[in-house]
């Protein structure tokens, strides 16, 4: 959570006055109007706000019609979450190799395609856009979907197109550690009505049960869903934290190019798919050694990715343990339509990935740095370079 105040403090203390915290008959009708927030934002068609990212995710795939006896390819660096959601409908995931820029790799995107699978889940990891303009020509030709996952890439773009609108559908997540944040909550993106209208009877299943005049003007039949639905007072803070999106990814980068440009020269950084679209929230930069990344991420305090836990493909323990879910006939690694698939997560799936993960580093940038704060930063970074 990057900049929170006086705006998100009042618009909560309307909703709490109002005691309107329900998203249906809410006087404040704030969900409602940051949904609206969203589709103006980001330009898509419509967009529902959820309790998670990892709620999104699951919703976008049951939208999507992914189920047993399918394969989702996901990236060897993402969330535990973006898997979880796949195994959640009943599908597997199958990991594929991230390249240097640490997301998905279309070359092993093409090498993964089998007909048992039926949707690429790019990830937009720390606000860095992944190469869309091959994943899409990849998905295209193989009649197959896409579900972004902007969860950490709210607000980046490709090729002047935003994370998260240029897949079938797409997810964003405003956790407490997101580039804007009501602590917990997220969002489905897609301009298919379809889709749309599968997410919202999945992920708000009582409101459409009890309040079944929101889908009065729905083509899809219903059918059992859960509840990701979010509240009045998450949405109150969101449509303040959305005007804040702006100003928060232009000083990110102005932040990283301020850092960047005292460093002089001495680093190479890893390579970006699109560098006008990245937020800027973080600064990789690239090594040729393992031992040298691992020095500087230590010397340097920064976020070393091959270290990151439930980050790297291998740490999900859960998956790479195939344990899928509690009772066994709901287990994906025991159905047998899915017996015949792909569920490797041990280090011999994806070497490539360990390889650039454990060469990359990843130094936070904070929108809210001083000039000095960036001098120190630049400071600490040459001296570990030199040592
Ligand atoms: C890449 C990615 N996907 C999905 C999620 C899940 O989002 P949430 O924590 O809102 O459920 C996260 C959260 O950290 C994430 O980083």
């Amino acid at each position: 959570m990057y900049r929170i105040g006086n705006e998100e403090i009042n618009a909560v203390k309307e909703v709490i006055e109002k005691k309107d915290f329900f998203k249906v008959n809410g006087s404040c009708k704030a969900v409602w109007g940051f949904e609206e927030d969203m589709k103006a934002y980001f330009g898509t068609s419509h967009a529902a706000f959820t309790t998670s990212g990892t709620g999104a995710l699951v919703s976008a795939l049951v939208a999507l019609g992914i189920g047993p006896g399918d394969e989702v390819l996901v990236p060897a660096y993402t969330y535990i979450a973006t898997a979880m959601a796949v195994i959640a409908v009943g599908a597997i995931p199958v990991v594929t190799e991230v390249d240097a820029t640490l997301s998905i790799d279309p070359d092993d995107i093409e090498r993964k395609i089998t007909p048992a699978v039926r949707c690429i889940i790019p990830v937009h990891m720390n606000g860095r856009p992944c190469n869309m303009g091959r994943i899409k020509e990849i998905a295209d030709k193989h009649g197959i979907y896409i579900l972004e996952d902007a969860c950490q890439g709210v607000g980046s773009s490709y090729k002047g197109q935003y994370s998260g609108t240029i897949g079938d559908i797409g997810t964003f997540s405003f956790n407490f550690f997101k580039i804007i944040s009501c602590g917990e909550g997220g969002a489905i993106l897609t301009n298919n009505q379809k889709l749309y209208e599968r997410s919202c009877i999945y992920h708000d299943a009582s409101a459409i049960a009890f309040f079944g005049e929101q889908m009065k003007d729905f083509s899809e039949q219903g059918f059992c869903g859960t509840e990701y639905r979010g509240n009045e007072i998450l949405a109150a803070i969101m449509r303040c934290q959305i005007k804040k999106l702006d100003s928060i990814v232009h000083d990110l980068r102005a932040n990283r190019q301020a850092l960047i440009d005292k460093l002089g020269g001495k680093f190479t950084f890893a390579p970006d798919n699109d560098a006008n679209g990245d937020t800027g929230n973080v600064l990789a930069f690239r090594f040729d050694t393992i031992e040298e990344a691992k020095t500087f991420a230590e010397k340097t305090d920064s976020m070393y990715p091959i270290n990151t836990d439930r980050h790297v493909y291998v740490n999900w323990t859960p998956l790479v343990e195939k344990r899928g879910a509690v009772h066994p006939l709901m287990d994906p690694f025991k159905m047998p339509a899915n017996a015949n698939l792909r569920h490797n997560y041990t280090a011999d799936a994806c070497p490539v990935s360990l390889e650039h993960l454990a060469k990359t580093v990843c130094c936070f940038i904070s929108p809210d740095w001083t000039e000095e704060d960036i001098e120190k930063k630049a400071a600490c970074m040459l001296a570990a370079c030199n040592s």
